[in-house]
């Protein structure tokens, strides 16, 4: 969640530090702050709110020191104003922290008991606070910051600055990712290589457990046990200008006009446009004898893995347990000796579903991570990887993610069902070729926005906004009631088309849009039956199905957009780009923070 930054280096380290935190901000904006060390002593600056009023405030007080730390906060304890923003200071130590201290409750009693006084809410405000009573003791810095970093329960990420003359970066993390960046003279630290991007590309990632010393030359880092380590330096490809808005209004928008193209270099590395054969890497297992899978992910990534499921099933008589990464661990799942685990994720760095992978390769399963970020914690620690080639995603609404997900895991479906024997050569032609066909078809639908952006319009009204679909367009429902509530702030639900006369009916009235997703699959047919249910009650139904679809149901629809004719195989991934486009101009037309909604943050590193 949080984000943060360190520099040591020659130059004024505050501008730097917060064009770097521009680079974090995706990770949490409800605060932030700066410290530097000037002339042995630690001065800073925090505001509430995004990170333009802490901009304000650095130029209205400008801070110097080539040292410095900053932070761009998500609140997990206490609420988000300017005295809870870190960095957080104490007899001379400030810190910036990301994670949550689990026992901060402990420390804080007992330093409490010997004098020491709090001034924030927050679980980060113990760590100054332990240093600097090591340091009073008699404790050289280094030695104070490590006895307290293991007094520390929880996960975390933490960078500090000591009041001397001697200048350096204490850092150390647990559970929470942190990356050491390489310049001429300059050293830097952040939650991500992003953050470093401009600064430079020579990035170093700390272990579970790495505590490291950095200044201007180098970094000295030690592992769990206190004994020095080397850790590989590695060319980042990321750049500066890899990040940036281009002609879009926001990068939510830019990340949905991107999908054509990444979903086609995502294609490209499973199968040769012409080849119509699905080619897939050695995995951790054998797609041939694997007698069951387990998908885990969050949020939008954990719809990929309940069409997933329907595909590994349907498609490959594969059995997969769909589970929710913050449930997972928690219900004691009975798991298949040789069962193997699939973990989706965008960012890698989503603490339940690092949890439960961890919790799979302990217990001797291997374990496949599909992610868009191929240094992050999940995919250091999965047995092998599948990447997403999506290129960074901004927006906090997860779209180009999700539907390179589908497509890697659409990939990895045919090539399961083909070892196992459930596909013809002819079959896996006509799938491979439905999904060659998809970025020109993504391409066609984003060329209807005008169309998405009239409904939005009235959609903008709703209070109350539902999603229907049966088989994998269930799932894709749920990705559009969640993309809707997480920008637009419009309470939307999704529910399988057939489950709604089991209760939710009684919601529909003509103030309630009801938004049905109905590719001409299987069950088209049944879905066209709930289609009626909710119109014979007055329903105002927006319907995406194709031409033929549309113009059959068209007598009952309030608004329907026709989708190119597609095999019922790929539907998942195209019918994702109306529900993507709809969340995205309902957010526009209400005006509301569309990359940055409140509340939320891109990569949830705490549980
Ligand atoms: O980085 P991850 O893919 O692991 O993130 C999982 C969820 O936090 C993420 O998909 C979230 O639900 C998005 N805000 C949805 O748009």
């Amino acid at each position: 969640m949080c984000g943060i930054v360190g520099i040591i280096g020659v130059e004024e380290a505050a501008p730097l530090l917060l064009e770097a935190l521009r680079r974090l901000e995706y990770r949490g904006y409800d605060s932030a702050g700066i410290a530097t060390l000037v002339e042995g002593r630690i001065e800073r600056r925090r505001a509430a709110g995004k990170l333009d009023n802490l901009a304000r405030e650095l130029a209205a007080e400008p801070l110097r020191g080539t040292i410095g730390i900053g932070h761009t906060r998500w609140a997990t304890h206490g609420r988000a104003t300017r005295n809870n923003a870190h960095p957080h200071l104490s007899g001379g130590v400030a810190v910036v922290h990301n994670g949550i201290i689990e026992n901060f409750q402990n420390l804080r009693a007992e330093l409490e008991a010997a004098g020491r006084r709090f001034e924030t809410d927050t679980d980060t405000e113990v760590v100054p606070h332990l240093v600097a009573q090591y340091l009073a003791s008699g404790a050289e810095p280094v030695e104070a910051a490590r006895r307290a970093v293991g007094r520390l329960e929880g996960a975390f990420a933490l960078a500090m600055l000591v009041t001397g003359t001697q200048e350096f970066l204490l850092v150390a993390r647990r559970g929470s990712p942190l990356a050491i960046g390489y310049g001429e003279g300059e050293m830097y630290v952040g939650s991500d290589a992003l953050a470093l991007a401009p600064l430079t590309t020579r990035i170093q990632y700390l272990e579970e457990g790495d505590f490291a010393i950095l200044d201007r030359e180098g970094a000295r880092i030690l592992d769990a046990e206190g004994r020095p380590v080397e850790r590989p330096i590695i060319r980042t490809a990321l750049s500066g200008a890899m990040i940036g808005k281009g002609n879009h209004r926001h990068f939510m928008e830019k990340e949905i006009f991107e999908q054509p193209s990444v979903l086609g270099d995502t294609l490209r590395a499973f199968a040769d446009p012409g080849d119509h054969r699905i080619s897939l890497p050695e995995l951790p297992f054998a797609l041939d004898a694997v007698p069951r899978l387990a998908a885990v992910a969050c949020g939008t990534a954990s719809y990929a893995c309940l069409i997933a499921k329907y595909w590994f099933e349907g498609l490959a008589g594969l059995a997969v347990d769909w589970d929710i990464g913050s449930e997972f661990r928690y219900r004691a799942p009975v798991l298949q000796p040789g069962q193997a685990g699939i973990f989706v994720s965008q960012s890698g760095e989503t603490a339940d579903t690092l949890a439960a992978l961890r919790y799979m390769k302990e217990r001797g399963h291997p374990c496949l991570a599909i992610v868009n970020v191929p240094e992050s914690s999940l995919a250091r620690e999965a047995d092998s990887i599948l990447r997403t080639l999506a290129g960074p995603e901004i927006g906090v609404a997860s779209t180009k993610a999700f539907t390179t997900q589908l497509a890697t895991l659409a990939c990895l479906a045919i090539g399961t069902a083909r070892v196992r024997g459930r596909l013809t050569p002819e079959r896996e032609a006509e799938l491979t070729r439905a999904l060659d066909e998809v970025p020109a078809r993504v391409l066609q639908i984003l060329q209807q926005q005008r169309l998405f952006r009239e409904i939005a319009e009235e959609l903008a009204n709703a209070r109350d906004v539902l999603y229907i679909g049966r088989g994998t367009s269930h799932a894709v429902a749920m990705e559009g009631a969640l993309k809707l509530k997480e920008i637009s702030y419009i309470h939307a639900e999704a529910y399988a088309a057939g489950e709604l006369k089991h209760g939710p009916i009684a919601l529909i009235d003509e103030t309630v849009p009801v938004i049905v997703v109905a590719p001409r699959d299987a069950l088209f047919e049944k879905t066209t039956g709930n289609l009626q249910e909710v119109a014979a009650r007055g329903g105002r139904i927006i319907l995406f199905s194709d031409a033929e679809g549309c113009g059959q149901l068209a007598p009952y629809c309030w608004r329907s957009v026709a989708l190119p004719a597609c095999d019922p195989f790929v539907s998942p991934i195209l019918y994702t780009i109306p529900v993507q486009l709809l969340a995205y101009y309902t957010a526009v037309s209400k005006g509301t923070d569309v990359d940055q909604p409140r509340n939320l943050a891109k990569s949830v590193t705490v549980e």
